[in-house]
């Protein structure tokens, strides 16, 4: 491969670098497995070898963080304790389980993983990268946890922290998200797991990425394998690995409605093929933003009217009454909730949902909500402008024009 200058003014040499000395490997794999043993977390997938465990834990750490993962992991074992429970499991359900972790492509990946298994491997988890890999969900990264953490077979691991270890520890300067980096890099977590006892190898990889060399001010003082780092040895250590900066948000706002009749409030099933598919919200209308297939109406001419065209509901919708910001996929979102009293119409969906359904706060609990409806509700309940005992009640809505 040709070499070039990159990143912090150093080459990118993809064909020399201390992983091809078997030596450094040793000593790397030693230092880190002996600092693992007594400074890592006691995490509850690691308790257990069972491989249902690990494909759970790990399809849930993408993308999210280990204390956020802890008591959804926990709740959804028990509530999943096998791969034939989440295999024979309702969708909704899965998803409901799931409510509150966020990217719920990842649940029902999981789903689908869990029926292919229980379909095409008789319920159990195959110890075959191939056959691993063809599972919904699963790449090369928790493949290749499942296979050593499980089955003890030495296959690699690179996820946000091991990825970041390893290019400080080659002194890679480029950026890591590139094809080619991540080629280097993989090439290199594969010569460095060893045979004896991968798991253990790879779990004290990633605790070394979580705890010691995290992505600002790693804390190379007491680092077990400082002396191996080529990033310490250079002086690069703050400035690796190289990543491509992320554009900015793009940033819109809407306006969810709260709209209640005789103690119920109405909710609306997103329909398939959409972000939050499945999900429940209030009627949403999307006022502003740089996405032009998203504005229900432009420069928001009036909520009211814009629901009776969507809904053929006839609104009295009052002022704001909480807001809150979330943020989606490249999306910033300023969501204003308002509160609405029906004046007359026939309920109907709209183009954007499959179903629509007047809801008693026993069914609100029910129904699998976005997080942004749940923060919205909460800031209404801590606000004392929904009561919640039974049936939804709200400060009468003045009108708004
Ligand atoms: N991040 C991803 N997988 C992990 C694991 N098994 N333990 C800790 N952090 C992780």
């Amino acid at each position: 491969m040709a070499r070039r200058k990159s990143g912090p003014g150093i080459d990118a040499q993809p064909d020399t670098g201390p992983d091809f000395d078997p030596e450094w490997c040793e000593r790397i794999r030693g230092k880190l497995v002996e600092w693992y043993e007594t400074a890592h977390r006691d995490l509850p997938w690691r308790a257990s070898r069972d491989p249902y465990r690990i494909l759970v834990s790990e399809t849930m750490l993408v993308q999210t963080t280990v204390t956020a993962v802890v008591p959804f992991f926990e709740r959804f074992i028990t509530r999943f304790p096998t791969i034939r429970d989440l295999a024979n499991a309702d969708e909704a359900d899965v998803l409901k389980a799931w409510e509150g972790l966020g990217y719920y492509r990842r649940a029902r990946q999981l789903h689908a993983a869990g029926q292919a298994i229980v379909r095409d491997h008789g319920g159990v988890i195959p110890d075959d990268p191939d056959a691993l890999r063809a599972l919904p969900g699963v790449g090369r990264y928790i493949a290749g946890a499942i296979l050593s953490f499980a089955f003890n077979i030495p296959a690699p691991i690179l996820e946000a922290n091991t990825q970041r270890v390893m290019a400080r520890w080659l002194a890679w300067p480029d950026d890591i998200k590139s094809t080619r980096s991540q080629a280097r890099l993989w090439e290199a977590a594969t010569r460095v797991v060893p045979t004896r006892d991968p798991a253990t190898f790879n779990q004290a990889f990633m605790e070394l990425g979580a705890l010691v060399c995290i992505p600002r001010n790693p804390m190379c003082l007491t680092c077990p394998v400082a002396t191996e780092c080529r990033a310490r040895e250079l002086g690069l250590q703050d400035r690796l690995p190289v990543a491509t900066p992320k554009a900015a948000p793009l940033e819109m706002s809407e306006a969810a409605i709260v709209v209640v009749e005789n103690g119920r409030v109405l909710m609306l099933r997103r329909k398939p093929g959409v972000l939050w598919e499945g999900f429940w919200e209030f009627p949403t209308v999307h006022r502003d933003g740089p996405d032009p297939a998203r504005r229900l109406i432009d420069g928001c001419v009036s909520t009211e009217a814009t629901l009776e065209a969507t809904m053929g509901l006839s609104l009295q919708v009052g002022p704001v009454v909480s807001s809150l910001n979330y943020v989606v996929t490249k999306h910033k979102v300023r969501m204003d909730v308002h509160f609405a009293i029906k004046d007359s119409g026939d309920l109907k969906p709209g183009p954007g949902h499959v179903e629509a359904r007047w809801v008693d706060r026993d069914e609100f609990e029910q129904l699998t909500r976005s997080s942004a409806t749940r923060r919205a509700v909460a800031a209404l309940l801590k606000a004392g402008v929904l009561t919640s005992e039974g049936e939804w009640g709200v400060l009468a809505p003045r009108k708004s024009r």
